[in-house]
């Protein structure tokens, strides 16, 4: 879908020539004398349009106006939230047409949240998953003009929003592709796929690098199954190699099926999200490649399946973690905390100003925050309000969660070092806690996204959460 940013004031969307126009209007929108305004003025009277509420109205082949279609989507107080919901309401109500171009416009100059929210809102309501449909449908929608009263004022902002829907795009066909079109050697096949822009690299390793730079714990996890595991390191260069970069590491478990201790049968096919973490930093690379900011960013991804086999790692069995801890494996559907771990440790070598985990990793962080605030963990109170704040203006939200060190107690064992589980109670908590034993030698923060990275039922699919939060911290990183 390609963007563009155009200045239209309501009359210039008047003679706008595209299939369908959407205005965008807000409680505070009055009219003037042109043929949009003219339009809303009798329906508002007519009592057909109410600002206050997110409702629609759609005219076909409108007098004096150049578009075929036009839809006028109130949004009440403009709040984001609203907006959201007027953008999907009115796209949906083109779908199904034949609407190549459309075209967006506000009757009230946006906010800069509102306008990076509209330009995502747009992308959602089009998308659509096609790799593996025989007879795809492909999004209709080809070309979408933003109209704004003052473009040149707003092009960063807009560069910034196309640049995060790229990345998001990414991240959503990485994680919507079934398991055995999503493997790890495919998952690395992705990220080198982006060493082709300019400032990235890609590096893949492979079992027996794995093995030289001893990650037990993550080479326990792949051992169940036949295919092999992919250590992927991304690295985006955009300043001077002096400046630190910030590490990015994604769980990249293509399948979780539990390992011995196997999942129950239903929703077990979500499992193929398992690896949206590791979706998302595909999704940041991306964005990074087309923005180009001067900033330094790595990307690691620990890929594998967790599958029960004769090989299989079992419960019980203690592991040597590459930072010389042992772990003892009480539950293998514990197996997102065990390759995370690794990749911690291999993070150092980086000398990183800071080090964000981004998994899919306890159904425990579903229960507290549901779908709406991803779970944030941090180390370090600057970077937990750094990435609180990004999240609120991305409008990709999270919530701070403790690490009392009280949440650790049950992790002690007999047998090793710390164990990959305890109770039921807190589990997102003592996750995060097993996390951070691996996390020390940086500022440190861990985002459980397993309630806001993907929906379940009829809109069955992957959001491409966090990369937009992810994606405004990093550009605010570094000023
Ligand atoms: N990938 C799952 C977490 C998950 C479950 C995400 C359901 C989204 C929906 C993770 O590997 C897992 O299985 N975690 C266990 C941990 C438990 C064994 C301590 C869980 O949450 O049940
Ligand atoms: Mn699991
Ligand atoms: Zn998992």
């Amino acid at each position: 879908m390609d963007f563009e940013l155009k200045t239209l004031d309501l009359a210039g969307a008047a003679s706008e020539k595209c299939d369908a126009l959407i205005v965008l209007l807000t409680e505070s929108f009055k009219p003037s004398r042109d043929a949009v305004s003219v339009l809303l003025s009798q329906a508002l009277k007519a009592g057909d349009l109410e600002l206050k509420a997110s409702q629609c109205l759609s005219v076909y082949r409108p007098d004096a106006l150049a578009c075929t279609r036009l839809v006028l989507a109130a949004m009440g107080d403009g709040s984001v939230r609203d907006l959201r919901k007027a953008v999907s309401t009115a796209v949906a109500a083109i779908k199904g047409g034949k609407v190549k171009k459309l075209a967006l416009c506000f009757a009230t100059a946006p906010s800069e949240q509102a306008l990076h929210c509209a330009v995502l809102a747009v992308a959602e309501a089009s998308y659509v998953y096609t790799t593996t449909k025989s007879k795809p449908e492909p999004r209709t929608i080809e070309r979408v003009v933003i109209g704004l009263a003052d473009a040149n004022a707003c092009k960063p902002l807009f560069q910034r929003a196309v640049a995060a829907v790229a990345g998001i795009e990414y991240a959503k066909e990485w994680a919507n592709r079934p398991a055995n079109h999503a493997t790890p050697t495919q998952i690395a096949g992705a990220a080198k796929a982006l060493a082709k822009f300019a400032g990235v690299q890609c590096e893949v390793l492979g079992p027996k690098q794995v093995a030289g730079l001893a990650m037990g714990s993550f080479m326990a996890v792949a051992q169940g199954s036949n295919e092999p595991l992919r250590f992927i390191v991304l690295r985006y260069a955009g300043a001077a190699k002096a400046q630190p970069p910030t590490v990015l590491i994604g769980k990249g478990i293509t399948f979780d099926s539990g390992g011995i201790s196997l999942k129950p049968a239903p929703e077990m096919d979500e499992m193929k999200f398992d690896m949206s973490g590791a979706a998302s930093v595909l999704g940041v690379f991306r964005a990074l490649a087309e923005l180009k900011p001067k900033i330094n960013v790595v990307g690691l991804i620990p890929a594998c399946e967790n599958l029960p086999d004769g090989r299989s790692v079992k419960p019980g069995d203690v592991v040597t973690s590459m930072s010389g801890q042992t772990i003892e494996i009480l539950n293998t559907d514990a197996e997102g905390r065990l390759v995370l771990c690794d990749a911690l440790t291999y993070a150092e070598r980086f000398k990183p100003r800071a080090v964000i985990d981004i998994a899919t990793l306890t159904g425990a962080c579903m229960i507290a925050l549901g779908g709406v605030r991803s779970g944030m963990f941090a180390s370090n109170d600057e970077l937990a309000d750094a990435l609180l704040a990004a999240g609120e203006a991305s409008s990709d939200l999270c919530w701070r969660m403790p690490l009392d060190e009280d949440y650790a107690e049950g992790l002690k064992t007999n047998f090793a070092d710390v164990a990959n589980v305890s109770g039921r109670a807190g589990g997102a908590i003592t996750a995060a806690k097993f996390l951070q034993r691996f996390a020390g030698k940086f500022p440190w923060a861990h985002l459980d996204i397993a309630g806001t990275a993907w929906k379940s039922g009829i809109a069955k699919g992957a959001t491409g959460r966090p990369v937009a939060l992810l994606l405004h911290y990093l550009l605010n990183s570094v000023k």
